[in-house]
């Protein structure tokens, strides 16, 4: 049994380095116990926190290794997306993440192909947690909140967050980027960073005691957020997931929430009372503003996250009304590949994120056997809130139409601009409708390359959930073939497939 001991929770340089030692020595993952405990008799190489982002790690015996296998480690190159994944992983609170991520290091040299896997649950939970750590990194660059310290001989600001995940190294450089010109210091019980005009420090985490509580600027905060408050689209559990109640605590415009929440009714029938109306330019820019940085400028969005919180006050049309919440693209910032499905379903509605439910899974099967990454690519929907009507307690799919879709065509025409795919693939005639402006047969035209206006290549192919709903087997069986050779011919002219 080995023993390997990092220099702190998040010391990837030294996980990678005994990983590297590990695998080259044939240990095989069962045999490893991954730890950041240190005591009395084994001190952590370096004082109490790497400065450098660790490296240190030592590796010691309880029992004798395996012989090392003398083939192994040569010829084999780790693959950059999965040490891109692993160094998001690492930042997961999770215990068990560096023997996850060792355990997939050793698969992948007997299974090249297991990082495309999508249907492998080590490689699932793996993308799962990265995600979950990007999250935690977003809500952190949206919810610090700076409050003066008193009685500091110089200007000096101090934040306290608890970040779901080890995020604060990571998202320091944002603050930095943001805040050149000011002192500022964000404490959290994992770390603490300090910038003074020059230089970045971490130094070990903090008591919430020691951040200040109280300052003028808490009631610009307060008056910002009264301003942005939509009450029609009042939704407390939506409002959780965005603004979760464990980062209320510090946030100065919480204190408004249950005012804001008792007045939203009669602000909401007038709302819906009054004729539908474009967005607000103002409330779309603060939006933007409010969930990213001050990047944006004019009307259009300048990245891809501007994009994810624009959609979310869009009144372009009337969808918003009845959606839990508009659900963005998610994918690679600069992808080859795009996928534009039509709108979100009941489950993505829900979740908040494109091909999650019953056509996300056929999508993601078809995506594996064409050997289509998803995560090299960008999906995202013609329409971005869900339409439908209820029936009983079922929310039934509604299709949009086409002044629906073309007044959402502002955000993906965006996402188009952004993302620069070489091909987009359109799946179904609502996507074809939004990509291309005026209804395209899919019969008569899958199967080969569409030229499109702004260089991009088009492959127009069924909409996934077309494909569930083919009655006759023999039908659906051609119909699936059909799809996945459209997806392999797109990955093939974006130089992604895999297989
Ligand atoms: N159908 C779509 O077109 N898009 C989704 O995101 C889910 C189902």
């Amino acid at each position: 049994m080995r023993v390997v001991r990092l220099e702190s929770e998040i010391d990837f340089a030294g996980w990678r380095t005994a990983a590297r030692a590990l695998r080259a020595d044939g240990v095989s993952p069962e045999a490893v116990v991954w730890t950041v405990e240190w005591d009395l008799f084994s001190p952590p190489p370096r004082g109490e926190r790497p400065e450098g982002g660790g490296g240190g790690a030592a590796i010691s015996e309880r029992t004798p290794p395996p012989q090392p296998l003398p083939s192994r480690g040569r010829g084999f190159t780790v693959p950059a997306a999965f040490l891109e994944l692993a160094e998001q992983v690492i930042l997961h609170r999770a215990p068990d993440r560096f023997a996850l991520l060792y355990r997939i290091l050793w698969r992948l040299e007997r299974e090249p192909r297991l990082i495309d896997n999508p249907a492998d649950a080590d490689m699932a939970r793996a993308r799962d947690m990265a995600k979950a750590v990007s999250r935690a990194a977003h809500k952190m660059k949206a919810f610090v909140r700076f409050r003066l310290v008193e009685g500091a001989a110089a200007e000096t600001y101090a934040a306290w967050f608890e970040p779901a995940h080890r995020v604060t190294e990571a998202v320091a450089p944002f603050f930095v980027r943001r805040f050149t010109s000011m002192d500022w210091t964000i404490l959290t019980p994992d770390a603490c960073v300090a910038w003074d005009g020059e230089r970045l420090t971490v130094s070990e985490g903090a008591d919430p005691a020691d951040a200040p509580s109280e300052d003028a600027q808490e009631e610009l905060w307060r008056t910002y957020y009264a301003s942005i408050f939509n009450p029609a689209r009042l939704n407390p559990r939506q409002m959780r997931q965005e603004m979760p109640k464990r980062y209320w605590r510090n946030l100065p415009e919480a204190a408004l929430i249950p005012e804001l929440i008792e007045a939203a009714q009669d602000r909401a029938a007038a709302m819906v009372a009054a004729p539908p109306r474009q967005p607000s330019d103002r409330v779309l820019k603060a939006a933007l503003r409010h969930a990213r940085d001050a990047s944006y400028e004019g009307g259009a969005p300048t990245d891809l996250d501007d994009v994810a919180a624009g959609v979310q006050v869009c009144r372009r049309c009337d969808l918003w009304r009845d959606a839990t919440q508009a659900v963005p693209g998610e994918g690679a910032a600069r992808a080859a590949l795009m996928f534009v499905g039509e709108q979100p379903g009941d489950q993505e509605d829900l979740a908040g994120r494109p091909f999650v439910g019953p056509a996300g899974r056929i999508f993601d099967k078809a995506l594996a056997e064409a050997g289509a990454p998803r995560d090299q690519a960008y999906v995202t929907n013609a329409v971005k809130h869900f339409k439908h009507e209820p029936r009983g307690k079922r929310r039934i799919h509604k299709t949009p139409d086409r002044g629906e879709v073309t007044a959402c065509r502002w955000w993906l025409d965006a996402e188009r601009r952004l993302a620069r795919p070489k091909v987009i693939v359109m799946l179904g005639a609502t996507a074809a409708l939004g990509v291309i402006g005026k209804p395209t047969a899919i019969g008569a035209h899958r199967g080969r390359p569409l030229p499109l206006p702004d260089g991009a290549q088009g492959v127009v192919t069924y909409h996934p959930s077309f494909l569930l709903r083919v009655p006759d087997a023999e039908t659906r069986a051609r119909a699936y073939a059909e799809f996945v050779a459209d997806l392999r011919l797109a990955a093939d002219l974006a130089g992604v497939r895999t297989s």
